[in-house]
């Protein structure tokens, strides 16, 4: 029998995607509910006078009286070695990986340093209620390692990998097509589906590979078919003009990954800003997913990406939500939701909050096709859960008195909220983050303690 544990607080959840059908049918809200939660998994979710009444013996709900219970968040793109630069000032793409990208990831051939970055990384995400994530590491084998160590002591399901580079970055950070084979095979053998742990073949993006490093990665994908690819594409105009030049047979930035075997299901890309139609359908077809990351597109002057042109109902794309740290200005889904937002509007259109909270929970698990496992609260699901309080700041706590309803309370959340109104992070059924002191907001779960035994711990 595992030992049963619950929360009981509001409830959001979806049931549908917001994008296709009506919102307020895709949004599934209890005011008072109760979540229980065993052996990793939700038992039982729904509202509190139903749950009490069956809740197993001895259970005593954890109750947040102020606060909303979602799925944890997805971020579909991020790159934690860019943890020590955020917030670089001044260039665009090109010349911001050049300047300050190229120079961080360096420090990663250190062992002790990845482990120093992925400890302060992922404290970041379950900071911020995110609880899966689609991660570049850099090039050093050591970096994926220091990653996957550290979030299998949370017990966190992430997807992460070695970048892969053997041209137009620096010499420290390129390998070659051969190494690109080896160095991920052994990641994959020793990573992939360990424990919550799934691995990414991660080709930086078409400038710094070869066709020949581009074939490896579509190697790798069919000799591991259920991992994961994840890319650049089509972020900023002089990347895509870049890719022109270097692959001129090629039909368009997109098809140089298709020709590689690189468009698929399990395949994410970073931005999409400037895509094309037929690129969309390509993407829809094949099952291939987006990542918006609406903080670094504005930070790095690369563009507004065409969130309802993406989603449009005759051949939906399926698009997560990223926060691209350290291209992008925060770890925090709710503010990246707030920034989805704002571009949306100059866009003209109008991401509203149902769609916007489905986003970085459901549609997030749907562009990783993990659907049938995270992003929803509901019996057989893993536990992650995040807990959001509607009171976390003085100005929310007064704003939050004038929402008519849930809806509203929810834009209010994305607008004005950030990593403090997490007030504690649930993964696989344990509380892993509680707000409060630094020193004691984070703890381990027992039961990751088997899945990472053999995991050195960071010195
Ligand atoms: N394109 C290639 N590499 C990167 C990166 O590290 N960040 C962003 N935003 N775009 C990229
Ligand atoms: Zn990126």
């Amino acid at each position: 029998m595992p030992n049963f544990t619950a929360l009981r607080a509001g409830l959001v959840t979806f049931k549908g995607d917001p994008f296709l059908a009506a919102p307020d049918a895709c949004l599934v809200y209890e005011p008072d509910a109760i979540v229980v939660m065993g052996g990793g998994r939700i038992v039982d979710a729904g509202p509190a006078s139903e749950v009490l009444r069956r809740l197993p013996q001895g259970v005593t709900p954890q109750h947040y009286p102020d606060a909303i219970l979602s799925a944890g968040f997805i971020d579909a793109h991020v790159h934690y070695p860019q943890t020590e630069m955020i917030g670089a000032f001044g260039e665009q793409l090109l010349e911001w990986l050049n300047k300050y990208t190229f120079v961080a990831e360096q420090n990663f051939a250190e062992a002790a340093h990845a482990q120093r970055v992925a400890g302060i990384f992922l404290r970041e995400l379950l900071r911020c209620g995110t609880t899966t994530a689609a991660v570049y590491c850099t090039v050093h084998p050591t970096s994926v390692e220091a990653f996957f160590a550290e979030s299998a002591r949370f017990n966190t399901r992430m997807i992460a990998g070695k970048v892969l580079m053997d041209r137009h970055a620096p010499a420290a950070l390129l390998d070659t097509a051969d190494l690109a084979w080896s160095q991920s095979s052994a990641l994959i053998e020793r990573w992939h589906k360990r424990g919550r742990q799934l691995y990414c073949v991660t080709p930086r993006f078409a400038p710094t590979s070869s066709e020949a490093q581009l074939e490896v990665c579509g190697a790798l994908r069919r000799a591991t078919p259920d991992t994961y690819v994840q890319t650049h594409l089509c972020e900023n105009l002089d990347e895509i003009k870049w890719v022109e030049a270097l692959f001129p047979e090629r039909k368009s930035y997109l098809d140089v990954y298709a020709h590689a075997g690189l468009v698929g299901p399990r395949s994410i890309y970073g931005h999409g800003v400037h895509l094309t139609e037929a690129d969309f359908c390509t993407c829809h077809q094949s099952g291939a997913a987006l990542a918006h990351c609406p903080t670094s597109n504005l930070f790095l002057g690369s563009g507004l990406f065409r969130l309802f042109d993406a989603k449009q109902a005759k051949r939906p794309v399926r698009v997560g939500l990223g926060t691209d740290v350290g291209g992008g200005t925060s770890f925090s889904a709710l503010q990246t939701m707030g920034e989805a937002y704002k571009v949306a509007q100059l866009n003209q259109t109008r991401l509203n909050a149902i769609q916007a909270f489905y986003l970085a929970t459901r549609g997030g698990a749907e562009a990783l096709h993990l659907q049938d496992t995270i992003g929803t609260i509901a019996p057989g699901y893993e536990a992650d859960l995040v807990v959001l309080d509607r009171k976390a700041t003085p100005l929310l706590a007064f704003r939050s008195e004038y929402c008519k309803d849930i809806v509203e309370q929810l834009f209010v959340l994305m607008t004005l909220g950030d990593d403090r109104v997490v007030q504690a992070t649930y993964v696989a059924g344990e509380c892993v983050y509680q707000r409060g002191e630094e020193e004691t907001a984070f703890r381990y779960p027992a039961a990751a303690a088997g899945a990472a035994a053999d995991v050195p711990l960071p010195g």
